[in-house]
């Protein structure tokens, strides 16, 4: 019966900022799901544009304006599509990006490449050569090998800014799987090995060393692991630029209570001044928090099983959603058309579940649904985040659109898949 009650709640809270309710159906960036969902197809990714910008802007202004000599860089991977970089660069932030992909994504997205910032843990020898070529403006070293492989790609006469990555050795409280600041992380180097790493490059003639780089983890619901960060790789000396990632967690689900942007820039700045030098370039990568609640999902029932459980199964799951399947993360759902209170007395908690071959896939355990029916649409909010970064071919899934919807109008910014993607690449 808990369950039924948190179902009870309004929906709206969760949906991206600035969505209401018309009949029981969200009107997100002015247009109704329903009438997306009629034109677009479902499953259809949904992202509100002014919801996205805005919190880009208060992402830039926040930080500028507690320490000017600042830059926001997205995190690309959060939702790695050219559109959504477009929006970022067009709002003045600058992008990090951690794949090939990602570097061609920014490019065609008009970004000014000295804003750009590469990472890896084990970046390929065609990603530092696109790194190179268009001079993205600093490349985070994740160890010596990476060093080698720069240095050997540098061209005579060429420099390369480059920041190390260090490990702070501090554990959030987070999914173990998204977890990279702990010590014997796979990320970065150890203090005393990036103490080593730094003598190196600031040997190097085609290296510049610029400053230090360090990322907690994500889905992170606190501050002060972002603080014990900052004080932990001071110790390593004064340089001219910190970077210290992303890692803010997003509101999935009403028990969430995810600091607000304010609160952690002020956390970060703090720490910052207390030990950093006051000159410092500061860069941060927020790439959940950023673009998490600006988008939702949207699916047609395929089919409802009532039993013991009520299993209500939708044309889409995993191959679109994999945070719950990888990161048990809680989303939550509702029926478009009956998300007003009205509705609520009909509730029957259900299994929102996916069309894929696994018993895990699941989109939301145990969600309030009032009597759902084949055909309806079912709403789930928050899936700007890695759902599309990590959308897949599971059962040959043709991957979801994703729309922008602003001001009573909305844009396919990437069409779904067509079966002839899906062969595109058969050699035989
Ligand atoms: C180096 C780096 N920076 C930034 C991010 C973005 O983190 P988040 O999406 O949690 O803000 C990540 C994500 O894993 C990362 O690895």
């Amino acid at each position: 019966m808990g369950e039924l009650l948190e179902g009870s709640r309004s929906l709206l809270e969760l949906l991206p900022a600035g969505t209401e309710l018309t009949q029981g159906v969200p009107v997100v960036g002015g247009c109704r799901l329903d009438q997306i969902a009629a034109e677009a197809g479902t499953p259809v990714l949904v992202v509100a544009e002014d919801a996205l910008r805005a919190r880009a802007r208060e992402y830039a202004d926040g930080l500028a304006a507690r320490w000017p000599r600042s830059r926001v860089v997205f995190a690309s991977k959060a939702f790695p599509c050219t559109a959504v970089q477009r929006v970022m660069v067009e709002e003045g932030l600058g992008l990090d990006v951690a794949g090939g992909g990602e570097i061609i994504g920014a490019l065609k997205a008009g970004v000014d490449p000295r804003l750009v910032v590469l990472h890896g843990n084990a970046k390929l020898p065609d990603e530092i050569a696109l790194a190179v070529e268009h001079e993205l403006g600093l490349v985070v070293v994740d160890g010596p090998d990476d060093v080698d492989r720069l240095e050997a790609a540098v061209p005579a006469g060429r420099v390369v800014d480059v920041l190390v990555r260090v490990i702070p050795g501090v554990t959030a409280e987070t999914h173990d799987s998204v977890l990279t600041g702990h010590d014997d992380s796979k990320f970065g180097l150890a203090p005393t090995d990036a103490q080593a790493l730094i003598r190196r490059i600031e040997a190097s003639g085609s290296l510049r060393m610029q400053g230090l780089h360090l990322h907690v983890g994500s889905q992170i619901l606190q501050t002060e692991p972002f603080a014990e960060s900052v004080a932990a790789i001071a110790r390593l000396g004064e340089f001219p630029v910190y970077d210290l990632g992303g890692g803010l967690g997003a509101r999935y689900t009403w028990a969430d209570e995810p600091p607000s942007v304010a609160a952690y820039l002020d956390t970060l700045v703090e720490a910052s001044r207390a030990h950093l030098p006051k000159d410092a370039e500061l860069i941060i990568e927020p790439g959940r928090s950023m673009v998490a609640a600006a988008a939702c999902t949207v699916y047609s029932v395929v089919t409802v099983k009532r039993g013991r459980h009520t299993f209500v199964a939708v044309d889409g799951g995993m191959g679109d959603n994999l945070e719950v399947a990888l990161f048990d993360q809680r989303f939550e759902a509702g029926v478009v058309g009956r998300l007003d209170p009205t509705h609520h007395e009909d509730d029957e908690l259900c299994q929102l579940v996916g069309r894929h071959c696994e018993s895990g896939d699941v989109l939301v355990r145990d969600v309030a649904l009032p009597r759902p029916a084949v055909g309806d649409l079912v709403v789930v909010p928050a899936t700007g985040a890695y759902c599309f970064t990590m959308a897949n071919n599971y059962n040959g899934n043709r991957r979801l659109p994703v729309v922008f919807a602003s001001d009573g109008s909305w844009r396919t910014v990437v069409r779904r898949e067509t079966w002839e993607d899906l062969l595109r690449r058969d050699v035989e």
